[in-house]
């Protein structure tokens, strides 16, 4: 538990550096707001950029220069910055061919021989215990075949998201959460409430590491 959101970014970036100079050079990147100071801090980080390649764990249905876009704000806040790769997921009208095309990106990117197993995967959580585009009675929640799908989310538009089978094949999770907002999503996912996506996903990887800061790590 850090003691601030920025003692978690300074934890985050330390611990993604880390894991990018000795156990993998492939990272999915969480949305949101809550990674961006982490991103920013990895810009001066010690890490071999030119081998590392980046893809989103999920993504708005918007084109990557939107500003809703969860790779435009990668990009801005490190990719611009750094000589990695990330792949942003195609802008096409049609979101269900976006996800798809991504999917096959996926396939060529990521290790993996009977379909992507990610390195590191890093994902946040929403006060209502959504990860990724995964929130509570998404039927992507069931999906056991695709890696990357489009889904339509009440209230939110359409979103493209890493599924389930993707997500269980990562080495490893560290999910990032800050602020007191998130407090009880985290205590509920953490105990392993499975009507929270996050504690599904948890539940899956084979190691998860959660990094909170106090507000967020209160009522555990
Ligand atoms: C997104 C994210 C989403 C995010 C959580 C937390 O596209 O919004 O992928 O899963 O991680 O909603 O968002 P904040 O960091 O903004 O609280």
């Amino acid at each position: 538990m850090f003691t601030s959101p920025e003692a978690l970014a300074a934890g985050v970036a330390a611990a993604v550096a880390r894991w990018l100079r000795h156990d993998g050079t492939d990272v999915g990147l969480a949305g949101g707001s809550t990674p961006r100071r982490a991103y920013e801090r990895l810009r001066r980080a010690r890490v071999p950029w030119a081998e590392v390649t980046a893809w989103v764990t999920d993504e708005r249905h918007v084109p990557v220069d939107h500003p809703d876009s969860n790779a435009g704000m990668a990009l801005r806040s490190l990719f611009d910055h750094v000589p990695a790769t990330l792949h942003e997921v195609p802008w096409d009208p049609d979101p269900e061919v976006a996800a798809s095309r991504y999917e096959q990106t996926l396939r060529t990117i990521l290790p993996g021989d009977g379909g992507p197993r990610p390195g590191l995967v890093m994902l946040g959580i929403g006060d209502d215990g959504h990860t990724a585009s995964l929130f509570p009675g998404s039927p992507v929640l069931a999906e056991t075949t695709r890696h990357f799908a489009a889904v339509e989310v009440p209230g939110r538009g359409w979103r493209l998201t890493a599924t389930p089978p993707l997500l269980a094949g990562a080495r490893r999770i560290i999910f990032v959460a800050s602020g007191s907002a998130k407090a009880e999503s985290v205590a509920a996912a953490i105990s392993g409430d499975r009507s929270l996506p996050a504690a599904v996903v948890a539940g899956l990887a084979e190691d998860v590491v959660w990094m909170l800061d106090r507000e967020a790590a209160a009522l555990l």
